[in-house]
């Protein structure tokens, strides 16, 4: 394992992205973690992330001096080669010039660390301070017109600083500086891989699981899906999926769901029929906030009960994901959590926790579904909302607007894949609101709801923007919903970006 120390870096998981795709697994720990925590590892070496501050600011992440004595081999980035130089005696300078960007960096390639490399070729730089003076017995390898310490190395001991960022892409060397560091510097082999990291959970799963018996709540996204069927593989018989069909789905999805995952992995699925309970507590509610809390709490009570039937369960498996658990343990992550995770279950729900993915990210999922052997396009699903539909209806929530919206969505995401659109954006969906307005069909006065087209690209959801989809396109969204979509007589296309607007409509 390479342990990377995180100083809240807005590029550190991008580190552990680009060493796990080079087949050497990685885990991002703090920065302050103890020396005896890393020893216990036995990393073969350490990377130092970048980050927002200041060596010489108060409150500075300072790492323990201790780690550099320990024999491992670390390679510092920008924020972290500022550290290395600091702690071990060099000088580090707020830069006469600030570099920000794509910069010709001249390299020595007779160094372990840029092996290979042609001497000119082009890195990304973004700091405010720069190194002064390296530490005694280190050389500087590399440099650019404004910086002439841009990367420094004491080869004996394999410790390596370099302030310019090999994890991003606008470095187009920067895959081969991190290989070099891994399999050159320390001495890594690349056996890290989908296959065997699927064997090794398996078996892990089985041993934990040791006969009790164990339930999922399958969604069908991507990450309950993978995670199931990775589960389902290790312990198929002891295993029950529980699928609440709460009413507020997509056009056929309950079926299409279980239907596939009983076919192609022969899950044992419990469908639960909740749609009228569902409908029956949210009826007259408006306010969104208050609908998103009914349809959460429902759902634990739901899939409580089925899970009491079933009786003598022990495990609950969570789809949890890498970038999650990085943000629960880290003193220096940005803060901002999802606000609203409504469809998930709480960790106090009383079963003891299964969480195959937790040291994934996202697109290591997919790999490990179609490993798997699932469907892409079950891996490929846009993300959708746990309470569904419910905060895509404003106002009431009816079995009238639920069936006009389930009409209209279908059309978007139909129309989206047949454009080949759909994997393009983060998400394509139809909104119902809450008003409605004339228009004339044939010689008839109409007096309809109104559809609206959300269509946004994003990384995470934490920001979006709206896409600037082709007019033929939406022409063809637009004419397909208002010809047959009973109930609605207009098409608008949301333009706002997030924020100041969220995604979804509630
Ligand atoms: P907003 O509307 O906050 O949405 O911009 C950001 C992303 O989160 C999804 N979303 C949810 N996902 N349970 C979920 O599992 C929820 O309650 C929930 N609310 C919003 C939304 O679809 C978008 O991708």
């Amino acid at each position: 394992v390479i342990l990377i120390l995180d100083f809240g870096g807005q590029y550190t998981q991008l580190i552990a992205r680009r060493i796990r795709e080079a087949n050497v697994f990685c885990e991002i720990v703090p920065y302050n973690i103890k020396p005896d925590e890393i020893k216990a590892k036995n990393p073969k070496g350490i990377v130092l992330s970048g980050g927002p501050s200041s060596v010489y600011t108060k409150n500075a992440p300072i790492c323990d001096n201790a780690i550099f004595n320990l024999g491992y081999p670390i390679l510092g980035i920008c924020y972290g080669a500022q550290l290395m130089t600091k702690s071990l005696g060099g000088k580090v300078i707020s830069a006469p010039v600030r570099e920000y960007g794509k910069t010709e960096v001249i390299l020595n390639n007779n160094t372990p660390l840029f092996k290979g490399i042609e001497k000119e070729t082009m890195c990304w730089m973004s700091h405010t301070d720069q190194i002064e003076l390296p530490p005694a017995d280190f050389k500087v390898i590399a440099s650019t017109a404004n910086c002439p310490i841009a990367a420094i190395a004491d080869v004996d001991r394999k410790l390596y600083s370099v302030q310019f960022h090999p994890e991003v892409i606008h470095t187009p060397k920067g895959n081969e500086i991190i290989r070099n560091f891994l399999f050159e510097v320390c001495d890594c082999s690349a056996d890290w891989t989908m296959d065997s990291l699927i064997e090794q959970t398996v078996k892990e799963i089985r041993k934990k699981v040791n006969g009790h018996k164990v339930v999922c709540a399958l969604s069908g996204g991507v990450d309950s899906s993978v995670a199931a069927v990775l589960v389902n593989r290790a312990i198929h018989e002891q295993l029950v999926c529980i699928f609440v069909d709460n009413g507020l789905l997509r056009k056929n999805e309950g079926d299409i769901v279980v239907e596939t995952f009983k076919r192609n992995f022969d899950m044992n699925i419990i469908r639960v029929d909740a749609k009228d309970r569902f409908l029956e507590k949210l009826k007259g509610i408006t306010d969104p906030e208050e609908k998103r809390k009914i349809i959460g709490n429902e759902f634990i009570e739901v899939f409580k009960e089925e899970a009491k039937k079933i009786g003598g369960v022990k495990y609950l498996v969570q789809g949890t994901l890498y970038p999650d658990v990085i943000e629960s343990g880290s003193p220096v992550a940005a803060t901002i959590k999802s606000h609203h995770n409504v469809g998930g279950l709480p960790e106090d729900i009383g079963f003891e926790l299964i969480e195959p993915l937790k040291m994934l990210f996202k697109d290591e999922v997919r790999q490990v579904g179609r490993e798997l052997g699932i469907h892409e396009e079950i891996l490929n699903r846009q993300p959708f909302p746990g309470p569904g539909l419910a905060v895509r209806i404003l106002g009431e929530i009816t079995e009238e607007k639920l069936g006009i919206l389930r009409e209209a969505d279908n059309i978007v995401l139909r129309e989206m894949k047949k454009h080949g659109w759909y994997n393009r954006v983060w998400q394509s969906f139809a909104v119902l609101l809450n008003v409605k307005s004339v228009g004339v069909m044939g010689d008839e006065r109409t007096y309809e709801y109104p559809i609206i087209l959300r269509i946004v690209e994003s990384d995470d959801g934490m920001t979006a923007d709206w896409v600037r989809i082709p007019y033929d396109i939406l022409e063809d969204i637009s004419t397909s919903i208002i010809n047959e979509v009973y109930g609605v007589n207009r098409v608008l296309y949301d333009i706002t970006s997030k924020p100041p607007a969220t995604i979804e409509w509630e």
